[in-house]
């Protein structure tokens, strides 16, 4: 395996328009800290990427739904997904923004390059315009059906049911999303990255030269080639992103596929006045933590993109992982359903560890999983608090009472000993093994390993008893115990920051190197630990309950909303429309119609006359509330016998969700006999 000098880990930049949920940080955010934290533990040169992405339709569109300015929006998300990613110790080296004066300047060079080598084709097409807004809609800001699925509410880049990548002129019945009217098509000027230019180099730098790339990776860029690119547009008809920086671009922006990426660069830029041995030396060790639909903007486009600039390396590897769901429903930000992060630490203050070790153990790495807070109880319980944060106790408890915190020296190891010692080395290596091909969750189980091994050795020997009959047997026993969870600081660091920073505290150690893994001296005899507290406390069912019906709560308020709306009616003409005689009057008597449970028998006055009506609304109203109430009524429906009872016309009424009526009425007072029109 090729060794490197420096390693580059980017993350995909959130765009910010909305708070962190659990499913980004265990498709991109977890793993990418715990990956650098390893690569920071082993003393190599890393730097650890990430920012907001501020510019694209999703900002744009946010800002128009809230009545603010995009500046606004992403001003306040910005701050508060910094402060989610500090608060579960997420630890980039920097977390810029696409907004800033940097990376304005790196992408329109960027774009200019490339320009000037006469790497892009123009070219003027009819694209569509909506003339109610006055602006050409791309992306998100046309909407209409999916050819592939016949999704009705697919956008004009993807169809989200079906997953394909799409542009408006694909969409059937396109409607605006900003006024929602039928859009017209008008010719504009774009700038195309000719992708199709670069398909066999592609393919022979992915196809041929990283065959090891995680299989739904390289799965997906297959497909892609072997469908064959297209020219891609590099710019979008609007007024909110870095302005294409060529004459004759005005009101023309980068597309934000093209921009973020570039928000590596300058956020490394920013972060360092020696950015280029990142970027452009082919010692340094690329690698992009995205979700998977991220996948060709990372593996296709930005690869182009890099290639065509010229002076740029390559990804080595970009572990994408697929979606988190969440109790057997997707995660989904309009439908609230999610795990906000801060919520979870307002519930569960201080157990950002416990939402870390989770996600990786249940990271969504070579299909689409699923978070539940039962097996997020059980792990915390089971694993946790049974397992590492038992072991830890015992160890670290007995070594006070029994030597008032000294590390006791090490006697004649026995074969028992000498096994366990043994295998540090060996879990070390497993650790080390999967974390560099990107497979976490196994990495975690062998990190685990360590306090698994511990757990049964201390079982095993039962110190606690054999204090009775041999303490100098204990002495042996317990320095090997602490050697141990000497060896779970560094190796549990990447996965759990915080409680390995605790832990270090009560062993009273700074933070050793990745090195000093698997070495059975760590801590010297007569060392003197601190008192520990609980590295972890059980979850009880009563706080998973509370978790669970907050989301059942969620689900009802989102089927309330969501409820099935009627079938459209066929249209009527203007003539029949003006047959019906609808009036505004005022309800004079009620009273149930007897023996009936629904029915009610009004007298009105209709302005033309006094008259019965008979209505199935007794269940949502008592009688004499409806006295001297205005209503609506269809005054010529022909008269119907009802129980008995002539009823002449219908009173107008709107149906909610749950089925409850409600009386439909003029605004203010009017006249009874009132037209309704
Ligand atoms: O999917 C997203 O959330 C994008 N904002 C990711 C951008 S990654 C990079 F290119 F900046
Ligand atoms: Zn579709």
């Amino acid at each position: 395996m090729k060794k490197f000098k420096r390693y580059l880990v980017t993350s995909a930049l959130p765009y910010a328009n909305g708070p962190i949920h659990i499913g980004h940080l265990a498709g991109v955010y977890v793993p990418s800290d715990i990956y650098s934290r390893y690569l920071r533990l082993r003393g190599e040169d890393v730097i650890s990427i990430c920012g907001s992405d501020e510019h694209g339709v999703p900002i744009t569109l946010k800002a128009r739904n809230e009545g603010v300015t995009p500046k606004e929006i992403v001003d306040r998300y910005h701050a508060v997904n910094k402060k989610a990613f500090e608060d579960f110790g997420i630890a980039f080296d920097i977390y810029s923004r696409t907004s800033n004066k940097i990376h304005y300047e790196t992408a329109s060079e960027f774009f200019l390059k490339l320009y000037n080598n006469g790497e892009f084709t123009e070219k003027t097409t009819e694209q569509y315009y909506d003339e109610e807004a006055g602006c050409f809609l791309a992306d998100r800001y046309i909407m209409g059906t999916c050819p592939h699925c016949g999704n009705e509410s697919a956008y004009g880049d993807q169809c989200e049911r079906c997953g394909t990548s799409l542009s408006p002129s694909d969409l059937i019945n396109p409607h605006s999303t900003v006024s929602g009217s039928k859009p017209v098509l008008r010719e504009t000027l774009h700038w195309y990255l000719p992708l199709d230019r670069y398909e066999p180099w592609l393919r022979k730098w992915i196809l041929e030269d990283h065959k090891e790339w995680k299989t739904n990776v390289y799965g997906q860029c297959k497909s892609w080639l072997d469908q064959g690119l297209q020219p891609r547009a590099v710019s979008r008809d609007l007024d909110w992103g870095v302005p294409v920086p060529v004459k004759n671009a005005e009101g023309k922006v980068l597309y934000v596929w093209f921009d973020a990426p570039i928000g590596y660069i300058s956020a490394t830029k920013e972060l360092t006045p020696d950015w280029e041995k990142y970027w452009k030396d082919n010692e340094t060790k690329m690698v992009h933590f995205i979700g998977k639909d991220n996948i060709v903007f990372h593996c296709i486009i930005f690869p182009v993109m890099l290639k065509a600039e010229g002076t740029y390396i390559l990804p080595e590897n970009v572990p994408a992982n697929e979606f988190l769901n969440l109790e057997n429903d997707k995660i989904s930000t309009s439908r609230n359903w999610a795990v906000w992060l801060h919520e979870y630490l307002e519930d569960f203050p201080g157990k950002q560890d416990v939402l870390r070790y989770a996600l990786c153990s249940s990271a969504p790495e070579t299909k689409d999983n699923d978070f539940t807070w039962k097996e997020f109880q059980a792990r915390n319980n089971n694993e946790l608090v049974a397992i590492l944060g038992n072991f830890v106790n015992r160890t670290l408890v007995l070594t006070n009472n029994y030597y008032d915190g000294n590390v006791p020296p090490v006697g004649k190891a026995d074969p028992k000993d000498e096994s366990v010692l043994k295998e540090l080395p060996g879990l070390k290596e497993n650790v080390e093994n999967s974390l560099e091909t990107f497979r976490f969750r196994e990495a975690l189980k062998e990190a685990m390993n360590v306090a698994r091994l511990g757990n049964k050795y201390l079982a095993d020997a039962e110190p606690w008893k054999v204090i009775k009959t041999d303490p100098e047997r204990v002495k042996t026993i317990m320095n090997i115990a602490l050697q141990i969870t000497a060896n779970i600081t560094i190796i549990l660091e990447p996965f759990l920051p915080f409680s390995m920073a605790k832990l270090r505290t009560w062993l009273n150690i700074s933070r050793l190197d990745w090195n000093e893994a698997g070495k059975t001296n760590l801590l010297k005899t007569g060392h003197k630990i601190n008192k520990p507290g609980l590295l972890f406390e059980k979850i009880e069912d009563d706080e998973i309950i509370r978790q669970v019906d907050k989301l059942m709560a969620t689900k009802k308020t989102n089927e309330s909303a969501a409820m099935i709306l009627a079938p459209a009616k066929d249209s009527v003409s203007f003539d029949d429309f003006t047959k019906l005689d609808l009036r505004t009057a005022t309800v004079l008597e009620a009273e149930k119609v007897p023996k009936t449970t629904k029915l009610l028998k009004l007298k009105i006055d209709t302005g033309i006359d006094v008259r019965t009506i008979v209505s199935g609304i007794a269940e949502y109203f008592e009688p004499e509330s409806l006295i001297g109430k205005q209503i609506s009524i269809v005054a010529n429906l022909e008269p119907r016998k009802i129980k008995g009872i002539e009823s002449k016309g219908m009173i107008l009424m709107a149906e909610d969700k749950d089925g409850r009526l409600f009386i439909v009425a003029p605004e203010g007072k009017v006249n009874n006999g009132s037209i309704i029109k």
